[in-house]
């Protein structure tokens, strides 16, 4: 590989981590889990509310206490969580479902709740605050008996420390540096 192509795919990579907010990168990890649901009607999987399209969407059978769980696979600090719910049809369903976050998989309901949706519009996308809540597992669930689960979209945003634009500056001014007689500068940690 030439030093063209190495240094272009350098400035590719440091302008994709570029993102940030004020204290850090805010990042939607919700792909990075496996979800699950209660019970499935229609092909209507758990993963469709994690596929980027809010065409296709979850589906549980009518049943007591639907759930929809995402496992993050490790614990994070959850900053938010949005919700996408359906647009042609049925949008009251999503009424007074609640959001949780917590590690416990087998009984999703001692994991404490971070929000209660009142409601959401039609195909509308609705965030709600966690404000940090620490667990594996991002639960949705609806209580009540003779009830239905559609989920179009879930995003689950984590805060990543560091506000790594700077630090990319002084990385590509390093760079240059190794290919002339500038002087390299020193980086600092974060
Ligand atoms: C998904 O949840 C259902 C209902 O609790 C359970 O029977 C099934 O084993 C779970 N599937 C996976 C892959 O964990
Ligand atoms: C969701 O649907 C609306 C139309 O209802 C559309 O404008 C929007 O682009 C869609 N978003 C995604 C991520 O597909
Ligand atoms: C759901 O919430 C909407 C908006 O507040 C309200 O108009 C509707 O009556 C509610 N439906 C049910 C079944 O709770
Ligand atoms: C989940 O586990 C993590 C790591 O053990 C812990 O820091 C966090 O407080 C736990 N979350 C809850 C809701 O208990
Ligand atoms: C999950 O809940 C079950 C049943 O309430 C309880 O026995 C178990 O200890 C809990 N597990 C965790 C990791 O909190």
């Amino acid at each position: 590989m030439n030093m063209r192509v190495v240094f272009k795919s350098l400035l590719f990579l440091l302008g994709f981590f570029s993102v940030q907010t004020k204290g850090g990168t805010e990042v939607n990890i919700a792909t990075w889990g496996k979800a699950n649901q209660s019970t499935q009607a229609y092909n209507w999987y758990p993963s469709n509310a994690l596929d980027g399209k809010n065409s296709t969407c979850t589906h549980t059978d009518v049943q007591s206490d639907p759930w929809w769980k995402l496992d993050l696979m490790k614990t994070y600090s959850v900053n938010r969580v949005t919700i996408t719910n359906r647009h042609d049809c049925c949008s009251y369903r999503i009424n007074g479902s609640e959001i949780r976050v917590g590690n416990n998989s087998s009984d999703l309901f001692r994991n404490p709740v971070c929000a209660v949706v009142s409601s959401i519009p039609a195909g509308a996308t609705y965030s709600y605050s966690c404000g940090g809540m620490k667990g594996r597992y991002v639960t949705v669930n609806i209580p009540g008996t003779s009830k239905i689960l559609t989920l179009c979209e879930v995003e689950v945003y984590v805060i990543f420390p560091g506000n790594s634009e700077p630090q990319s500056k002084c990385l590509l001014a390093q760079i240059r540096a190794k290919q002339s007689l500038f002087p390299r500068p020193k980086c600092r940690k974060e």
